[in-house]
This record gives C-alpha cells, sequence and structure tokens, in this order.
C-alpha cells in the first residue's frame, strides 16, 4: 500500500485562529480529515504531523525513509531559511511536494524565495486548504509515473 506524510512546519497547529484572513478558517485538525477522507478510497495510508521545531521535522523526514513513498510538506517560514530540512529531503531521498496555503509569491519578497523547492518534485501553493488533497493527488500520480 502506498505511505504518504504530511508533514506541517511551524505557527500551522493554529490554523484556524491564525490569520485567518491569510490562511482560512480550517483547522490542522479538519485537514487531516479531509486528506484522510480523500484517501481512503484510494487504499492509501496516511500520516500526518505537525511540529513547530526545525530538528523535529528533519527528524520526521529522515524516518520517513522507511515508512513513506512521498512527503508533502508545508515547511511554513522554514522554507524560507532552512537549508537543513532541503539537506534532509535530498539525503532521504523521499519524493517531496511543497505545499503552502497561501500564494507565496502574491506575499512579501522574502517568502517568494524557498530552498525546499530547489529539491522538491513540485509546489503547490495558493489553494488554501485544498491544496492539500491536491497536492495528495499530485505525490500519487508523481510515483505512479515513476512505476
Ligand atoms: C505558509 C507560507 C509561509 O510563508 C508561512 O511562513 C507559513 C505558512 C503557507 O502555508 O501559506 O507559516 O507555509
Amino acid at each position: 500500500m502506498t505511505a504518504i506524510l504530511f508533514l506541517n512546519g511551524p505557527n500551522l497547529n493554529l490554523l484556524g485562529t491564525r490569520q485567518p484572513e491569510v490562511y482560512g478558517h480550517t483547522t490542522l485538525g479538519d485537514i487531516e480529515q479531509m486528506c484522510r477522507a480523500h484517501a481512503a478510497p484510494k487504499d492509501v495510508r496516511i500520516g500526518f504531523e505537525q511540529s513547530n521545531h526545525e530538528g523535529a521535522l528533519i527528524d520526521a523526514i529522515h524516518a520517513a525513509r522507511d515508512q513513506y513513498d512521498g512527503i508533502v510538506l508545508n515547511a511554513g517560514a522554514y522554507t524560507h531559511s532552512s537549508v537543513a530540512l532541503m539537506d534532509a529531503i535530498t539525503s532521504a531521498a523521499v519524493p517531496t511536494i511543497e505545499l503552502h496555503l497561501s500564494n507565496v509569491h502574491a506575499r512579501e519578497e522574502f517568502r517568494h524565495h524557498s530552498y525546499i523547492a530547489r529539491v522538491a518534485v513540485g509546489v503547490i501553493c495558493g489553494f488554501g486548504a485544498h491544496g492539500y488533497v491536491l497536492a495528495l493527488d499530485a505525490i500519487l500520480a508523481h510515483l505512479a509515473r515513476r512505476g
């Protein structure tokens, strides 16, 4: 069975109440349920994790090597700053999609640069919570293409 890890970075535990004008009213728990509901008929196993700590995210990426076929990563602000997370993705060699709720390219200049994008299969941003479902379909299609 294909297994996909959704990995969420700093401040995403506050979704629902955090800047709802930017990130919407959907909580991370709601998003997890959406992903599980979308995955169920596809016979895909889902892992769903969140951490505010860079090292814990790196550990989760390393652990994914033995447990998951793909990763959907919303690294939050670490996207724009973390060479260590980029190196973790390269080292683990698990196909990874970069995801953001907001359209980072329509926001502040410092959000336009991503260390993750350099090593990601692709990037999805700007579709709010629905982006998680889009990312699941995208990583599954990528894995199917690879065979
Ligand atoms: C975010 C975008 C990042 O720039 C920001 O730091 C976040 C959330 C998003 O999902 O839109 O924490 O990753």
